[in-house]
């Protein structure tokens, strides 16, 4: 028996019992294993990634550096070769706001229907080494949420009869967001009251 540490901030266990549910989670990050063999207690499909080679008792682990988005795209299409989409993703890996932009336009097409994907430590992007980057134009989660409200409202600008679905619910709580993928069919309803 040895003893692993884990690291993470102390509300985000709440959190994930809270938003977090299915049979299959892949979390990005995964240094000695902590979180994943906590997420093994409610999940029967557990996958990681990171840089480093790591193994972890019941967890299927990929190495991979979240840069090369190839190799991240396809280890998603294995998992989900193997699981179906994916019910959590959790994006604790590398905390660069680049990083987190990237890894999630590349990993959302993986996310089941009702799934939910977190993003931890954003508060990594007020570092002024990361602002200056931004500032540079390298994309960042708060770019991110401006263009998913984009995603999610452009069309009625036009034509607000036409009906539209809007894949997200945005849970935003410090240091850690949750992105839901729920493609809910939205219109304008007419109602009448008789007064
Ligand atoms: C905060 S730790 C993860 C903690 C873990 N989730 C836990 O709770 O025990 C961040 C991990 O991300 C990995 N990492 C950092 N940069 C990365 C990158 N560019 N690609 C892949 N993994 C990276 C590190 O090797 C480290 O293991």
């Amino acid at each position: 028996m040895k003893t692993i540490k884990g690291l993470k901030w102390s509300h985000f266990q709440g959190l994930y019992d809270q938003h977090l549910s299915g049979k299959s989670i892949l979390e990005l990050g995964v240094l000695q294993g902590a979180s994943l063999i906590e997420h093994k207690k409610r999940f029967q499909h557990v996958f990681g990634i990171d840089m480093n080679e790591v193994q972890v008792p019941g967890c299927t682990v990929y190495q991979c550096n979240v840069n090369n988005l190839q190799r991240l795209r396809s280890i998603g299409e294995e998992i989900v070769s193997k699981v179906g989409p994916l019910d959590a993703i959790i994006d604790d890996g590398s905390h660069r706001p680049f990083n987190q932009y990237k890894v999630f336009r590349t990993l959302w097409p993986f996310l089941a229907e009702g799934g939910m994907y977190a993003i931890e430590d954003l508060h990594m992007a007020r570092k002024w080494r990361w602002r200056f980057w931004t500032a540079l134009g390298l994309p960042s989660v708060p770019r991110l949420l401006k263009e998913l409200n984009n995603e999610q409202h452009e069309w009625s600008w036009d034509n607000e009869d036409i009906p539209r679905k809007r894949p997200y619910t945005i849970h935003i709580y410090p240091n850690i967001i949750f992105i839901q993928k729920i493609t809910h069919e939205i219109k304008n309803v007419w109602t009448e009251k008789v007064v």
